[in-house]
């Protein structure tokens, strides 16, 4: 398993909680600039796909710093519920509802994803944006929302992935393992958490390794969708 800390005795969640609370003030600045701006356009594209899904009631896991439930505003939910392990990271997710006045329908609760308190069959669709590659136990979480989904929900995962074609694979490489720590470091001035993220990646399942995973806790088909050369991809589980 791949930890943030690696001289750390806590166990994987509670350190990945503490990087998150620490890089938080510069988790946004450091995600648009290291991407170039393509994190948002993901996003977009994500809640495009769930647009036909028509979801009222949604649930985004891994919630972070709430972009994801912000863009879902565009689904026009009744309500969305952000969920995280991280408080500094809701912290500022709760400043930017706040500025656009849009706490009636979006709430924030620190919760953790392998262990939800919504009840079975509640949510018409879940998010998560980049946080199941942070999860400790990974089919654990998937279960859970296997579980707290309704018949025929869906559950929209967008997560990093590894480019496979050359030059791609070995340009991507390059940035991820020497650019992007170097920036990530000096920026967030947390030693670990830039390079844990390309670790992380790395050892993460991705493409049909899975949508193995996901079949396995119970969804019944899976669509994937790779995005700018399978630097991240959508997946699309349905219950
Ligand atoms: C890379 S951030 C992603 C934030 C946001 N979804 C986005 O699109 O930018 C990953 C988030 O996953 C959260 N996280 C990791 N494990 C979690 C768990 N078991 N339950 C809830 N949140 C978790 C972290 O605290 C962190 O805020």
């Amino acid at each position: 398993m791949v930890n943030p800390y690696n001289d750390s005795e806590l166990g994987k969640k509670q350190q990945v909680a503490e990087m998150f609370n620490a890089i938080a003030p510069k988790y946004d600045f450091l995600n648009h600039w290291l991407s170039f701006g393509i994190d948002k356009l993901w996003r977009k594209k994500a809640i495009r796909l769930l647009r036909p899904y028509k979801p009222k009631n949604i649930l985004d896991v891994a919630t972070g710093t709430g972009d994801f439930a912000l863009e879902a505003m565009k689904l026009d939910p009744t309500k969305i519920i952000g969920l995280d392990i991280s408080e500094g990271m809701m912290k500022i997710a709760a400043e930017k509802i706040n500025k656009l006045q849009l706490e009636d329908t979006i709430s924030f609760e620190v919760g953790d994803s392998e262990d939800m308190r919504f009840e079975t069959r509640s949510i018409d669709a879940i998010t998560v944006g980049f946080g199941v590659r942070n999860f400790e136990h990974l089919e654990q979480g998937l279960s859970e929302f296997h579980r707290v989904l309704n018949d025929g929900g869906v559950a929209c995962v967008l997560e990093f992935s590894k480019p496979r074609s050359f030059p791609v694979k070995q340009l991507y490489n390059f940035y991820s393992y020497y650019i992007l720590p170097l920036w990530g470091r000096l920026i967030s001035k947390d030693n670990r958490a830039y390079t844990y993220l390309p670790e992380s990646v790395s050892a993460f399942p991705d493409g049909e390794d899975f949508i193995q995973v996901l079949k396995k806790v119970g969804f019944s088909s899976v669509k994937e969708y790779r995005l700018t050369f399978g630097i991240a991809t959508i997946y699309f589980a349905m219950k």
